[in-house]
């Protein structure tokens, strides 16, 4: 490896293959990472298909055949882009070649896959991530630092909702991310997953939950081709929905919080809904996806008279990341999250340590996911082991 660049393969093109390719390519543009990633091959199973995106995408090479990209000697870093169902044979390959790893989310369909894939990450002493890219919102990352500075105090409460509505429509097609074999459960681990990971990061551990979830739509026209959240449906052949498609859940948490979750891609009008609130005992804060810059905070020794929620602009140089852009005011979307995703991978491949969030962090969010799910089939309250996990 040459000590100044990571040479990365990247498995996938579509949805998530060009926010990462985007990702690597403006990294060096806005930021000093200490090793520079290189676009060095992306793989695909069709060859004319990933020839074409590896042109508009910028990799100088491809496969059409993944094993190979793993075993490429001019492969430093794995970047796992493609349904859930393909994950841990990707990552456990990889891991074993000795080549470092960025996965999509949820890590794996379940909790024996995504064990197998953080022990095989630890073993062969890889540094992994997961591709929990809400974190990395300027406006979220200065919320975990008041946090962390205990500017809210004690953490009573968090209200955690990702609403999408992409489903509403009963002749949307039935796409791979309803299918149980593929994507291992529905909203649940498509989006559900990033709101858990946002209280984690924000909060802390889950120790207990009870859940509730619901399948509105139980068959679909199939897809005759689908990339991202759309496809195109087949008029004549329809298939059942395997998965959820709305999970709700309450939860405590270790430092004695209380969590509302609530996933969905039926909330009419709410494209991309990802937000939480959390409340302590000092003050308050609130952040929503589709307001991405701002943070809302309110505390509680505000000037009398003065006391409200006040909308903060995370554009200035003292918002993480936020700095390295444009003067204060000039915004930034939702492509940049992978920026600093990408610029906390490369930094914790030149510095050998464990950048966040990992595959630990993958592990214990499919443990949620699996305890949400237990919890709906039998209308109990399930303890969740917080965040004990260690590898054997
Ligand atoms: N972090 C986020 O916010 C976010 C957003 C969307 C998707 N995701 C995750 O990213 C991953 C990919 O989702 P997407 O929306 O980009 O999907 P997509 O359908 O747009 O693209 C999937 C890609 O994987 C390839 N592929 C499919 N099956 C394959 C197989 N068996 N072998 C090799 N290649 C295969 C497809 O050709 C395509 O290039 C999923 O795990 C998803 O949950 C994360």
């Amino acid at each position: 490896m040459n000590p100044s660049s990571v040479r990365i393969g990247m498995i996938g093109y579509q949805f998530m293959g060009k926010a990462h390719s985007h990702a690597y390519r403006d990294l060096p543009f806005y930021f000093d990472p200490p090793v520079t990633p290189v676009l060095q091959a992306v793989s695909g199973r069709n060859e004319e298909k990933v020839k074409q995106a590896a042109e508009k995408l910028g990799w100088q090479s491809y496969e059409t055949d993944w094993r190979r990209l793993i075993e490429r000697d001019d492969i430093d870093m794995i970047d796992i882009v493609t349904p859930n169902h393909t994950h841990a044979e990707m990552a456990v390959a990889a891991a074993e070649a000795g080549k470092h790893i960025l996965c999509e989310k949820p890590l794996a369909l379940t909790v024996e896959q995504a064990e197998r894939m953080h022990e095989a990450a630890e073993k062969n002493a890889i540094v992994h991530m997961i591709a929990h890219n809400y974190r990395f919102a300027p406006a979220v990352a200065y919320a975990k630092k008041l946090i962390s500075e205990g500017r809210l105090g004690e953490i009573n409460h968090v209200r955690a909702q990702y609403l999408q509505d992409w489903l509403v429509d009963p002749e949307a097609p039935l796409v791979w991310r309803l299918s149980k074999d593929i994507s291992g459960s529905g909203t649940l681990g498509d989006i559900g997953s990033h709101s858990i990971d946002l209280a984690r990061y924000l909060v802390g551990e889950i120790t207990e939950l009870v859940s509730t979830m619901k399948t509105f739509v139980k068959e679909r026209p199939l897809a005759e081709s689908s990339a991202g959240l759309s496809g195109k449906a087949n008029e004549e052949k329809k298939g059942e929905v395997e998965v959820d498609d709305a999970a709700a859940f309450l939860a405590t948490f270790e430092n004695g919080a209380l969590g509302v979750f609530e996933a969905t891609r039926y909330a009419g009008g709410n494209r991309n809904g990802n937000r939480i609130e959390i409340n302590g005992s000092k003050g308050s804060l609130r952040w929503d996806m589709e307001n991405m810059n701002h943070l809302e905070v309110y505390f509680e020794n505000d000037e009398p008279g003065l006391q409200g929620f006040r909308t903060i602009h995370c554009t200035e140089e003292d918002h993480p990341y936020a700095g390295n852009y444009w003067p204060a005011g000039h915004m930034i979307g939702y492509e940049h999250t992978f920026i600093h995703l990408a610029y906390e991978m490369m930094k914790g491949i030149h510095s050998g340590s464990a950048p966040v969030p990992n595959f630990r962090d993958g592990v214990i969010n499919q443990r949620l996911l699996a305890a949400i799910e237990q919890s709906h089939q039998t209308r109990q309250w399930v303890k969740t082991g917080g965040g004990e996990h260690e590898t054997n």
